[in-house]
């Protein structure tokens, strides 16, 4: 049974590309971060400023786990990557793990007045650094990539389906 995952920076699309893919495969929809949520009781900031971000990765990485070979799509964080654990388990046999490749300027126009992310929460020059620092994990973890700016996002199911 494959797990079907997407991964990619903040704003990139998974959640809602990941809901149109499920409903269309007819298979549920996750999002790990929903799933930490619920688990701590609290929101993301609130996590992250109480506990850090130690703590959430290593939550994070427990929901990843808990859908292992389950029959679902999984919007992921973009910081599902950080861990080496995580690069490794998307990369087994379990799991068929999407990269939704975008541009930073893509994300900086959807995220502009976006609060809700603690580590987008910064200026544009650690914003970059952080989006450059991640793409080659994004590239070494994923199965396929698809590049997704301003493609709508039936066409981009489609081209996930044809994959997969
Ligand atoms: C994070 C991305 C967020 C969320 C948390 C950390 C990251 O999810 O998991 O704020 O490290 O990039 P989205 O990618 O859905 O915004």
């Amino acid at each position: 049974m494959t797990t079907f995952v997407l991964i990619g920076f903040m704003g990139s699309g998974k959640t809602t590309i990941g809901q149109y893919l499920a409903h269309s495969m007819e298979i549920p929809f996750v999002d790990t971060d929903d799933e930490i949520v619920n688990r701590v009781g609290m929101s993301i900031p609130k996590i992250f400023e109480h506990y850090g971000e130690p703590y959430f990765r290593k939550v994070e990485s427990e929901v990843l786990k808990s859908f292992s070979k389950q029959s679902c799509v999984i919007a992921t964080g973009g910081g599902i990557i950080e861990l080496d654990a995580n690069r490794q388990m998307l990369k087994n046999d379990d799991f068929l793990t999407i990269w939704l490749d975008t541009q930073f300027d893509t994300i900086m126009n959807r995220l502009t007045n976006d609060e809700s992310r603690p580590l987008w929460n910064q200026n544009v020059e650690k914003r970059m650094s952080l989006f450059n620092s991640r793409q080659p994990l994004y590239d070494v973890t994923s199965h396929f990539s698809v590049k997704v700016d301003d493609r709508p996002v039936e066409d981009l199911v489609e081209e996930i389906k044809r994959y997969i």
